[in-house]
């Protein structure tokens, strides 16, 4: 095992203790701890001889300057969902920085220019909007994205969203590519260390809020109820089987709230988040449709209101033809099977791929699992996608 490998997997064992909950990892859109992931991985940028600098919208960005025919873009996302694993999101970003030592060593510091980036916001868990670390990369940001709370979040980290314009990519990048987590079972069932992606499931998020009426718990009859947690809860299980009745659809409710969450109280109001995924918009689009439907029409029988707003209606986003087959070889030279697969998780390649030529390389999830403290790699899988980084590098 290579000494980049284990130092890469070192880095993302280290910094994961960056986090705003001792005890776990949780590091969400430029909060304190953010600050420390920037002066550790900058500080390993700068050994490198990058140029390293954090935009405006918190994203930390490391340059190493090359040949000027073309940037290749290297990047992924530094925040994490609450309770996280230490390789989402950041492990593309470790890897960056590790191909440009590598490429320094192995090309002699010949190749493209390479810019690494660290995205500042991916999952979307602090203000409920995901990717505005890569959207202000790609340019997409808008007035329904930076609120005032994001605004003043941004200002808080110290930087300057007057110079988000500059952000952007810079127009000499001719090639994208993110390492991740697969963050799923499918690699590992297979028995291979990598995947190349063909396409990424688009993806709705919603928020619903079902408005009952709080009574005491102990004199109300049932039928005179207004549940506002029972509704919910019909209509979680309606999500679930419509879920399961549709082939390579996921419909999640991640998050429920019930007001006012005392024992003896009927619940109110309840909030609840509704996630829907699909490869095929259109799939998505009408699943996520008879979903809202089912839980007006339980609402109507219930005496129940419901309102909901979409917060994400991602559209499934195929990356680049030609990067992929670049991809692929790269794997194959290596000595690898390229697998291809679409990812059923969102990325920020997917707000990138819109812009400029986009790629992804998968790296196996051991059990399968993401978004949780047992989230791991394979220590041999980090050294083949070293050793496919710089196969592309040389040919992309
Ligand atoms: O939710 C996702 O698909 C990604 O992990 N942010
Ligand atoms: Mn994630
Ligand atoms: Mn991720």
């Amino acid at each position: 095992m290579s000494d980049l490998a284990n130092k890469a997997i070192r880095f993302c064992r280290d910094l994961a203790l960056c986090t705003e909950e001792p005890g776990r990892t949780t590091r969400t859109f430029l909060s304190p701890p953010m600050h420390e992931v920037h002066r550790v991985l900058g500080g390993w940028m700068r050994e490198l001889g990058m140029e390293v600098s954090v935009d405006a919208a918190g994203n930390l960005r490391g340059v190493r300057a090359g040949n000027p025919a073309g940037r290749l873009v290297i990047a992924s996302h530094l925040d994490t969902v609450p309770d996280a694993g230490a390789f989402d999101g950041i492990l593309g970003v470790v890897l960056g920085v590790a191909l440009v030592e590598a490429n320094a060593e192995a090309l002699a510091g010949w190749g493209p220019t390479i810019e690494v980036i660290g995205f500042s916001e991916e999952e979307g868990v602090r203000f409920g909007i995901p990717f505005i670390g890569s959207r202000s990369v790609a340019g997409t940001l808008d007035d329904s994205i930076l609120t005032p709370p994001v605004l003043d979040a941004i200002r808080a980290f110290g930087s300057d969203p007057a110079g988000l314009p500059a952000a952007r990519l810079s127009p000499e990048t001719v090639a994208c590519i993110e390492f991740h987590i697969e963050q799923g079972p499918v690699l590992e069932s297979l028995g291979f260390p990598l995947g190349v992606v063909d396409s990424i499931a688009g993806q709705s998020r919603l928020n619903l809020t079902f408005r009952g009426r709080a009574n005491h718990a102990g004199t109300t009859p049932m039928p005179l109820r207004r549940d506002a947690l029972a509704a919910a809860s019909e209509w979680i299980g309606f999500v679930e089987q419509r879920a399961c009745d549709e082939p390579g659809l996921v419909a999640t409710v991640g998050s429920i709230a019930a007001e006012p969450n005392a024992t003896n109280v009927i619940p109110g109001l309840t909030r609840v988040s509704l996630d829907v995924r699909h490869k095929c918009d259109t799939t998505r689009h009408a699943s996520a449709a008879e979903m809202l439907a089912a839980a007006q029409r339980i609402c109507d029988r219930r005496g129940i209101s419901l309102e909901w707003e979409t917060r994400l209606d991602q559209p499934a986003v195929a990356l680049d033809a030609h990067l992929r087959e670049l991809l692929s070889r790269s794997v194959q030279a290596c000595g690898y099977p390229a697998h291809r697969m679409t990812s059923g998780a969102g990325h920020d390649a997917m707000i990138l791929a819109p812009h400029v030529p986009t790629a992804m390389l998968f790296l196996r999830s051991p059990g399968g699992i993401s978004h949780h403290p047992d989230e791991s790699v394979v220590a041999g899988d980090i050294e083949a996608a070293i050793q496919v980084g710089l196969e592309f590098i040389r040919n992309v």
